[in-house]
């Protein structure tokens, strides 16, 4: 038997963390609303009142997506899962898939779509930069793709990928759409329905203000289409939509224990959204986002993505010369408890990545933020 320490078993504390503002590529800090539904008490995960809830839940997800589509849930796990969940479905061996990679997330679909041996093919642009309708339709027309994958907002990067006439571009060529959305839902305008996007995945843990765990899956008929007419089993049973759907759907058959109290927690910060209204929700982040750019263009910094295509949930900036990038971020979190990001990939030590998502954005974060920014900056030797 593994024996521990008596003085130090008896000795253990309660778990305390440091009270952290995270303003990094997430997660962001969950809403006090939120945290206290997590804490509410649980209910068995086929209990008539969960049943209830979670059908709630899928309508408030619809609004929050915008779509009609019956299979809308969380999966119950992270936006990784998620993001496996809508590859897992709808590829089948030999396919052709086309992934417009624009950064590191560009890469996970590409590692993942070959594992489940699909034929990929890739068009890439520089991290920073977003693929043109145009760019697009040359590439349908060269690859002939039975499914196309694109990331909404890359969060390595800072860059929204514009989404207008891409559903009608793959509907020419009968090539079914999918969109990753972990760094826009909840925070940046987003139609999937209008847009002609077939599959869809978030996270929990960033517009929506909740902690990781619960993340947002969408089909639309013409991919659940597809996954009925499959020759062979999807080659991932927890993801697996044809059972899962059955969980989710009129029937509510057991598939898997549902993590009950992450699904109280994203129904709370679903149903938060509604309460704001979508609109003034996207307004909220772009005018919090203006703000900080504008406050740190003041200390002479420079956005890494252009204003036409920069996220409001996400910002680059780069890093000036001569100063140690790390040395910021870790002085920001060890002296002033606020977490920002390091440059991922290809942007490691050139640019810091800022979140203002969800509950995080607003003004008085980023007054925070730029009044530790300015004295750690000059702390590090940065003149202007
Ligand atoms: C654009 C994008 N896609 C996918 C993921 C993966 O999500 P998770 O880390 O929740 O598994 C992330 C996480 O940051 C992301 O930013």
């Amino acid at each position: 038997m593994p024996q521990i320490n008596e003085a130090h078993r008896k000795s253990v504390g309660p778990l305390e963390m440091p009270p952290r503002l995270l303003l990094g590529p997430g997660p962001s800090n969950a809403h006090p609303a939120v945290l206290q539904a997590l804490g509410l008490r649980q209910v068995g995960h086929l209990d008539p009142s969960f049943l209830n809830m979670m059908s709630e839940v899928q309508e408030l997800l619809r609004y929050a997506w915008q779509t009609e589509n019956r299979i809308t849930i969380p999966v119950s796990a992270t936006g990784s899962a998620a993001m496996e969940a809508t590859i897992a479905n709808i590829i089948e061996p030999g396919e052709v898939m086309l992934i417009g990679n624009m950064g590191y997330f560009g890469n996970r679909l590409e590692d993942m779509a070959s594992r489940y041996q699909a034929d990929v093919r890739t068009i890439k642009k520089p991290w920073g930069e977003v693929f043109s309708l145009d760019e697009l339709k040359a590439a349908m027309e060269e690859h002939r793709p039975k499914v196309l994958a694109l990331v909404h907002a890359e969060t390595s990067t800072g860059a929204r990928q514009p989404f207008e006439g891409v559903g009608d571009l793959c509907k020419q060529y009968d090539c079914l759409l999918i969109a990753d959305t972990v760094t826009s839902l909840g925070g940046v305008p987003l139609f999937i329905d209008e847009w002609g996007i077939d599959l869809a995945y978030s996270c929990s843990q960033k517009g929506l203000s909740c902690p990781p765990g619960a993340s947002p899956f969408t089909m639309s008929d013409r991919a659940l289409e597809k996954l009925s007419k499959r020759e062979g089993k999807v080659p991932n049973w927890y993801l697996d939509m044809s059972l899962v759907g059955k969980y989710w759907g009129a029937e509510r058959t057991y598939h898997h224990t549902a993590p009950i109290n992450m699904n109280y927690a994203i129904r709370e910060a679903l149903r938060l959204i509604a309460q704001e209204g979508l609109e003034a929700r996207w307004a909220r982040h772009q005018s919090t986002a203006e703000l900080m750019w504008e406050g740190l263009e003041a200390m002479g910094l420079e956005m890494h993505v252009p204003k036409e295509f920069r996220l409001p949930t996400l910002t680059t900036v780069r890093v000036p010369a001569g100063v140690d990038a790390k040395a910021v971020t870790s002085k920001m979190l060890n002296d002033y408890n606020i977490e920002i990001g390091n440059g991922l990939g290809e942007l490691g030590g050139k640019v810091w990545r800022i979140g203002l998502m969800g509950f995080n954005s607003r003004p008085e974060n980023v007054v925070t933020l730029l009044a530790a920014m300015e004295r750690v900056l000059a702390e590090v030797g940065y003149k202007k």
